[in-house]
Formats: C-alpha cells, structure tokens, sequence
C-alpha cells in the first residue's frame, strides 16, 4: 500500500462519481471508497504494516483522499437531488394558458319565481304555507267544498278522473279542507301548489300551479279580505295606484264571492288583445268561507268566520314579466329562461 495506490483509488472514486446517474448510484460509491468496508477504510486498516516513520504521511494522505471524495459525492448528491427536482416539476406541468371552464350561472323559472314572490309577501302578513295531495279524492276537492254530486259547477272543472275512484285535483280548494279539519283557528295559511284540469288550448294547459289563501279567525270579514288582496296586488306589481275591483261572482264555497280585477297592466287600460279590449284583468277569486264548508270540517261559524282566495300562478307571472304565449312556460327553451338570469323575487 502506497501513495500511488491511494491515488489510483481516489482516480476510481472520481470516475465512478462522474458516471453516477442518480442518487441510489452515488450512495453505493460512497460505501464502496468511504464506507467500514470501503477501499480506503482498508487502507487506513494497512496503515500498520508500514515501517513507523512513514505511517503520519500515508496516513495523511488517505484521510485527505477521504475527505476529497466525500466533497465530491456531496457535491455531486446537489447536483442530482437538483435535476430530480427539476423533473419532477417538468413531469405536472400546468398548462396556464388554457382558457378555464365556464361557469353556467342558472336561472329560476319565471312560475318559480312568481310563486317565490306570492310567498314572501303573504308570509310577510303572516301566511303560513300548507301543502295538500294532487291525487285528490271527491270529498276533498268537491262535497266537501259544498259542491254536491249533480252540481254544475262540477262540469266546470274538467276533472281527470283515476281509475280508481280518486282524481286529480282541479284547485288547491282542497287544501282548505285538509287545514280545517286538522288544526284549530286562528289560522292564516297559503297553499301553493299544482292543479290539473282537461283542458288544452291557446290559454289553457292541462297542469298549471295555484296558490290558495284563506285566514279563518273571529270577527273576520269582507273587509280584512279586501284590504289584504289590495295590498297584495299592489305590492306584487309594484303599483301603488294599479287600479283594482271587486266583482260579484259565484263559488259553491265562498259566500259572498267575488273576482278581482285589476286594471290592464298591457294598456294601462286603454283596451287591447290582452284584455279583450275591456281594459280590466281578472287575478283572482275570492270570498268569505261558506258556512257549508265550515260544517262540513267542525267548525263553528257561529264563533268563527273565514276568508279565501285562489290565483294562477302563470297568469299573475304573465302579467308581471309581460308574457305573451302561456306555451313559454312549458316549453323550457333557453333563449326564454335566461332572460330570467339573476332575477330575484
Ligand atoms: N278554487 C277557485 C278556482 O280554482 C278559486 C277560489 C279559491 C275562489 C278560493 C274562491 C276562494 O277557480
């Protein structure tokens, strides 16, 4: 063992650390040259056998041949844990440039958005919603509602009938019945819902949506109704002088009844298509409940009195987005529903 055999080691070392191609590489060189049973580490083992005085020397020697290729492999491990680095990063590369998804910002439907609207406001004068079956029996959507089997107000309604007995519900009338017999008045309560009649043309679709209203209290009256429909039709088109009237009509379970109108929203009253030249709309029926009805649940309408009313949906949205084809709203055609983008109730 001498210095030119040291050197020729160390020669090795720096080769074997140029070639190295990755970390797992370089640590087998560093325990071949450095390790407890690396080539140098033999070497320092020999130092013993040379004769004394030349011992300081090698052995200086092969501890600074130790500590050049230990600089070495550290230098050359920055090298490598560099480039592994750098490919990690070139491996999931991001293309920033792409053009990024779109988001679709949706829209309620305008039937959605009316009901939305009916809601607040009457929940604001302290309406509370009830929901009712559209598979209806007779009871319920008729006798009930003092409409008796032969009574003609039943041809009106062109009812779908099931085989079974039951139908589906022409009105959300039949909700007044379920709340009645189940709670005790007071009680103020709207009920939003679908209704079905056979019927299809220009101005009439087989489902459509209702919301039913009616407070039942003591000491209620036609005025309490008027003043609450007055309110509300205001409030709904934004109108404080939209111009508005009660006219007498007929429900087998009002008494009074009446049908509101409000002046034409299309004409300003002036008389056009919408309102068949009359320059008034119809929006609602309406009446105090009839003391049949009030028998027929177990109320006393001694003690208690009670208004209700009925809207369709489609016809209030109609009038307030200026709709002119009820078709629109089944239809569900974008270039309609996104003019409706945004829109809150
Ligand atoms: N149910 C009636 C209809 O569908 C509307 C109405 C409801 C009328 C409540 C009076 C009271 O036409």
């Amino acid at each position: 063992m001498d210095s030119e055999k040291i050197s020729f080691i160390q020669k090795n070392a720096e080769q074997a650390i140029a070639e190295a191609r990755d970390l797992t590489a370089l640590e087998q060189i560093r325990i071949e040259f450095l390790g407890k049973k690396g080539q140098l580490t033999a070497c320092l083992k020999q130092l013993g056998n040379l004769p004394p005085d030349q011992r300081p020397t090698v052995g200086q020697i092969i501890n600074n041949t130790k500590q050049a290729i230990s600089a070495q492999i550290d230098q050359k491990k920055a090298l490598l844990e560099h480039d592994a680095e750098n490919e990690r990063i070139a491996a999931d590369t991001i293309d920033v440039t792409l053009p990024s998804r779109s988001r679709h910002i949706g829209s309620h439907h305008p039937v959605t958005l009316t009901l939305q609207r009916i809601q607040r406001l009457l929940g604001s004068a302290g309406f509370e919603i009830a929901e009712g079956p559209e598979i209806e029996t007779d009871h319920y959507n008729f006798n009930a509602l003092n409409i008796p089997e032969s009574h003609p107000a039943r041809a009106m309604h062109d009812t779908f009938y099931l085989e079974d007995g039951h139908l589906l519900r022409t009105h959300t009338s039949p909700v007044q019945i379920h709340v009645m017999q189940e709670q005790t008045p007071p009680f103020r309560v709207l009920a939003p819902g679908k209704v079905y009649r056979c019927d299809s043309d220009l101005t009439h679709t087989p489902m459509f949506h209702q919301v039913e209203g009616f407070a039942v209290d003591t000491e209620i009256s036609f005025a309490h109704l008027k003043g609450l429909i007055e309110s509300f039709l205001k409030a709904f088109f934004e109108q404080e002088d939209l111009p508005i009237r009660f006219r007498p009509s007929y429900f087998p379970f009002t008494e009074p009844s009446a049908e509101v109108d409000i002046g034409c929203v299309i004409c300003q009253g002036e008389g056009c298509r919408v309102c068949s030249k009359t320059g008034w709309l119809e929006v609602l029926g309406c009446g105090l409940i009839h003391p049949n009805v009030f028998a027929n649940v177990g109320i006393d309408d001694e003690k208690f009195s009670g208004y209700a009313f009925g809207m369709g949906v489609q016809r209030l949205a109609m009038l307030r987005y200026q709709i002119n084809d009820l078709r629109l709203f089944f239809e569900n055609d974008l270039r309609f529903l996104n003019q409706f983008k945004g829109q809150i109730h």
